[in-house]
């Protein structure tokens, strides 16, 4: 029988070991806050912040949004990032990605002061998880590990495949699964668009990790029986339904549901992860920045 890995129940189960520690920092007058961040209007982008501004309200975390401007000067984006770096109140902010062409994303990471850099895309908070001292573990290589750890997958000694290689996703995974600790120890492949037979390599993984962004790219051929199939895609594709698109992973469920004996699907697996640990690394943030610590899960 394939186990179906439920994102939601294990993301609900950290939102309420996070609540004691929001409720220490509180009690001691340092509720973590988050500021979100959205220039221009992309709906997708759109529903992600507003998700991201419901989960804080959920768990008593103050949240923030500050819309800018799609056509605005990138100026006035970095005065918005300035004046949150100096915020008391707010621990940690993050600005959803894509922003529009005429703004340079690397450069909008580095003006966020890394102690409050909750994504951990900063070039200082990527140094430090590299050299195995991460600060802030990017939300959702770390949700999928705790999504791992959750369904008693051992990752020590396996072979991982990661199918994909960005920097959000691919990168920081490769190198959280490959360090020397109970929640790595892994043997990491690391494929991507010119990888030559990706099937031959895909085939070879105790656990595969699709991040790819390409609906339905991995089908059950390319996955060796009894795997462990994480499926980090959300795409939009065009449906008959009232929003007029659905949601799809990166993985053909049917097929690989078939090969695999456990499997993420989407949506209600690696999403509500990404959604819980940016809650974990705000209360880290909190936490780092009042000098009172709590107990993280
Ligand atoms: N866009 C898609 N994923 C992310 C993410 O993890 N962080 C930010 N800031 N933007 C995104």
């Amino acid at each position: 029988m394939t186990e179906i890995i439920d994102g939601n129940a294990v993301a609900s189960e950290l939102r309420d070991e996070l609540a004691g520690a929001i409720e220490t920092l509180a009690d001691a007058g340092a509720r973590p806050g988050l500021a979100t961040v959205l220039m221009g209007d992309d709906p997708a982008s759109q529903t992600y912040v507003n998700m991201k501004q419901r989960d804080c309200e959920e768990v008593g975390i103050d949240g923030r949004h500050v819309d800018v401007d799609g056509d605005a000067d990138p100026e006035e984006l970095y005065d918005v990032l300035e004046a949150l770096n100096a915020d008391p109140e707010i621990h940690g902010y993050l600005v959803q990605d894509p922003v529009p062409d005429h703004v340079d994303y690397r450069e909008v990471i580095r003006r966020i002061a890394p102690r409050k850099d909750v994504d951990g895309f900063h070039p200082e908070n990527v140094g430090l998880l590299v050299a195995g001292d991460a600060r802030f573990r990017p939300c959702t290589p770390h949700g999928v590990q705790k999504l791992l750890e959750a369904s008693d997958v051992e990752t020590e000694g396996a072979d991982v495949t990661i199918v994909g290689r960005s920097r959000i996703v691919g990168k920081p995974l490769a190198n959280l699964l490959l360090q020397k600790a109970d929640d790595g120890n892994a043997t990491v492949t690391v494929c991507h668009s010119r990888t030559d037979e990706l099937a031959e390599k895909t085939r070879r993984a105790d656990v595969l990790i699709a991040a790819v962004g390409v609906p339905g790219l991995i089908d059950g051929s390319m996955v060796g029986e009894g795997a462990i199939v994480i499926d980090v895609g959300i795409n939009r594709v065009d449906a008959d339904t009232e929003k007029g698109y659905e949601l799809v992973g990166d993985v053909d469920f049917e097929s690989v549901a078939e090969r695999a004996s456990k499997i993420t699907p989407v949506p209600g697996g690696v999403g509500p992860m990404t959604r819980a640990m940016l809650l974990y690394n705000t209360v880290k943030a909190a936490s780092l920045q009042a000098g009172i610590d709590v107990e993280l899960p």
